[in-house]
């Protein structure tokens, strides 16, 4: 199989959540215990994805880099690409063609945070398919809010529709897509939409036309946060505290995946904990090899 590209799109203008995304990237805040982005590369990494590209703005990017490194810690490398501008979420393809490579990929959106039981194997089975694309949907209250899928009468997926007036179902597309290896020339041929953007739910709806798209959804025992407001910010934080104070385990934690894929060794597991152990991030690491 050829190995599927991961990309995670970690810029844009943050601008809900105004003022404390003036002087720092939203992917880099904290959700509890951990930076934002932590939480897309785990998910990328439980998917069993080890070649990452980071993008983000310029002034952002270097932060990101000090922060993830090249990703060899975690058994994985990660690479890193500016977008000058927030031009859309589909530019993604464009500005990581040469990265991409002609290999199939997954694109993560920086802000979105996914956890449940069953998703792993979700995860696992897209990321095995790479002649087929698939997006995830979530049951929402507030459909008009984001990209919803319409349904045909047999419960085919009939289009996508961008935040519409009148919701015709209650399936939102969250920030996670796996494309085929056709997903770079499919992106070229998109215009800007009447924002400006070039848009992942037009570059949906051509592998939709084309019948190539699949649908996971991620069901009410799993959990989808966008948190790209305050209130959905703390919403996620009080979830991660919650979860894993009640359980005694860690969500996005990236060194805990790499270890559990066998992409690092105990041993380095064992060094990467020491110097964690005053946030009890670390402890948690060596309670693993206990
Ligand atoms: P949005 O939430 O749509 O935009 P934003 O983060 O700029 O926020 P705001 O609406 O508050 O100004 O973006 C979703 C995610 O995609 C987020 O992680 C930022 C990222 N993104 C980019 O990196 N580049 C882009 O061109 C766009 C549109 C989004």
């Amino acid at each position: 199989m050829r190995e599927r590209k991961g990309i995670i799109l970690a810029g844009g203008s943050g601008s809900r959540l105004f003022p404390i995304t003036k002087g720092i990237s939203k992917q880099l805040l904290p959700v509890f215990d951990k930076p934002m982005i932590y939480y897309p590369l785990t998910t990328l990494m439980e998917a069993g994805i080890r070649d990452v590209v980071v993008i983000s703005n310029i002034d952002f990017l270097p932060l990101f880099e000090n922060l993830l490194g090249d990703g060899s810690h975690f058994g994985i490398n990660i690479n890193y690409l500016v977008q000058e501008n927030p031009d859309g979420i589909a530019q993604a393809f464009l500005l990581a063609e040469k990265f991409i490579d002609g290999f199939p990929s997954a694109l993560i959106l920086g802000d979105n945070l996914f956890y449940g039981d069953k998703l792993h194997s979700q995860l696992l089975k897209s990321n095995s398919n790479s002649e087929r694309s698939t997006i995830y949907t979530y049951r929402v209250k507030n459909p008009e809010r984001y990209g919803v899928i319409n349904f045909d009468s047999n419960f085919n997926i009939d289009n996508i529709e961008e935040k519409p007036q009148k919701p015709r179902s209650s399936y939102a597309i969250t920030g996670l897509y796996f494309y085929d290896s056709k997903v770079v020339e499919k992106a070229k041929t998109l215009s800007p939409s009447s924002r400006g953007e070039l848009e992942i739910t037009d570059l949906n709806n051509l592998y939709i036309k084309d019948g190539l798209l699949d649908i996971e959804n991620i069901g009410s025992g799993s959990a989808w946060f966008d948190t790209g407001t305050f209130e959905s910010l703390h919403e996620a934080s009080s979830y991660i505290r919650t979860m894993q104070n009640r359980q005694s385990l860690m969500i996005g934690c990236p060194e805990q995946v790499a270890w559990n894929n066998k992409w690092i060794s105990d041993e380095d597991l064992y060094r990467l904990a020491l110097p964690l152990t005053k946030s009890g991030y670390g402890n948690f690491l060596i309670e693993l090899l206990n």
